[in-house]
């Protein structure tokens, strides 16, 4: 484990397992129509990645970035684009990717944004879940795990950039943090 880490919280293995069940979930949902998998930058890519893997059918891949925290746990509830899509989402049947759901700004800022778009369907996937931290409600369609109010890193998932290419996901030990949250 690595220092910095109070505990592992989900092994690299129960990681894979759930995954791999999201993947049969989302493929037997859509059955043959293709989707747009819309992976959010940069805290989803590992988990994207390995998803996609999971998927059996018609998959084209897009992405976004946002800006994210910096060097802070906490959300500024501000959401600013820094990439945009590629391609027109217009009619197509859209599935955003994400790494955690905590307060549920960003999440709730993309809805809107992709469906302004004209997605014809759009549903939200995200690998970690703090629930007890929302602040507006918003429904998650695929959900890998729920966890408690601890700050998370690994599998994607950072800190100041760092930590995204842990296998697993950790709890940050608080003193790692504490003089900048
Ligand atoms: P929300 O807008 O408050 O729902 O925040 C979602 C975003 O906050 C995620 O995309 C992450 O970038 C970040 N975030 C929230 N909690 C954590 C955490 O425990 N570890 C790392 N990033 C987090
Ligand atoms: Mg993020």
């Amino acid at each position: 484990m690595h220092e910095h880490l109070k505990e592992i919280l989900l092994s690299e293995g129960k990681i894979k397992s759930r995954v791999r069940e999201l993947g049969e979930m989302i493929t037997n949902d859509y059955f043959n129509e293709e989707i747009v998998l819309i992976g959010i930058m940069k805290g989803a890519i590992i988990f994207y990645s390995d998803l996609a893997r999971e998927i059996q059918g018609r998959v084209t891949m897009d992405f976004m970035a946002i800006s994210s925290y910096g060097a802070s746990t906490k959300s500024s509830g501000v959401v600013k684009i820094v990439k945009d899509l590629d391609k027109d989402i217009m009619n197509k049947h859209v599935i955003i990717v994400e790494d955690i759901i905590d307060s549920g700004l960003t999440l709730s800022f993309l809805k809107e944004n992709m469906l302004s778009r004209g997605a014809r369907t759009l549903r939200l996937c995200v690998l970690l879940d703090k629930v007890e931290r929302r602040s507006v409600p918003i429904d998650v369609d695929y959900c890998g795990f729920t966890i408690p109010d601890e700050f998370v890193v690994g599998y994607g998932l950072d800190y100041a950039e760092n930590y995204r290419n842990l296998p697993y996901v950790g709890i940050l030990r608080p003193e790692i943090y504490k003089n900048n949250a």
